[in-house]
């Protein structure tokens, strides 16, 4: 059997941190603690000064690839292994409004749970025929969609017997590169949700369900893959979590 120790004492510090949280004056905040213990790593780069302002004019010189590339199973002579599935979504302001010609760029693991990066070295198999990276623009209507394969979770070192639940990261660059928010979308149910101290770096127990893909029949199309959408909220009360700044991928 294994020794979940390690996990239990994770669970029990997300479990007395969020009791914390809860019992605070104020609504709970509806993005990640940045100095959040049970997820280890943090604890030595999270921000401990103010955040700096960068210069719009600097970042601007380098601009992203743009170029679709919406179907992450077609980037390869053959089709990859896994569960084939379509995630759509629209990207909206506080207000609910839609943010058109916004670039939304993904990134994930395999259905294996393993990403094309020289980081990710356990025993999972590559997929030839997938890269797990993602890009499109929103239409008129705000909306995204890409078609991809779902990814699996996958083991990391924050502690003994650590998994992540399987999700999609997202990028996107607001209204001007200066304003790019990174986060991700999980997938209903996942049995991993209450062991994850990334996802339960979000003490609010609805902004952290903000987060979770709905399952979509009327995405899904027939013999061909199953439909989620998420809709992403930039702004507001019910914005989607950011994560803070660009970090390790997990
Ligand atoms: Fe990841």
């Amino acid at each position: 059997m294994t020794d979940n120790t390690e996990q239990d004492q994770i669970v029990a510090e997300i479990g007395a941190l969020h009791t914390t949280a809860t019992a605070a004056a104020g609504p709970l905040p509806v993005h990640a603690l940045r100095d959040f213990g049970p997820y280890r790593s943090s604890a030595l780069r999270h921000p401990t000064h103010e955040l700096v302002r960068a210069d719009p004019e600097e970042i601007e010189l380098v601009s992203p690839a743009f170029g679709h590339s919406d179907d992450l199973t077609i980037q390869h002579d053959g089709e990859p292994l896994g569960e084939r599935i379509i995630v759509t979504g629209r990207v909206l302001d506080g207000e609910g409004r839609p943010v058109r010609n916004q670039l939304v760029e993904v990134w994930q693991a395999n259905s294996a749970g393993r990403y094309v990066h020289k980081r990710d070295q356990h025993p999972a198999p590559l997929d030839p025929n997938f890269t797990g990276v993602g890009r499109t623009i929103t239409g008129d209507d705000g909306s995204y969609r890409f078609v991809t394969i779902k990814p699996g979770p996958y083991p990391w070192k924050n502690h003994r017997n650590a998994w992540r639940p399987a999700h999609i990261h997202f990028s996107l660059f607001g209204s001007e590169f200066t304003q790019r928010l990174v986060t991700q979308m999980y997938f209903p149910s996942d049995p991993l949700f209450a062991l994850d101290p990334i996802y339960q770096s979000i003490v609010d127990p609805d902004a952290r369900q903000r987060l979770i893909a709905a399952y979509d029949h009327d995405v899904s199309e027939p013999e061909w893959a199953l439909g989620y959408r998420w809709d992403i909220v930039l702004t507001g009360s019910k914005a989607t979590w950011m994560e803070p700044e660009e970090g390790e991928h997990a």
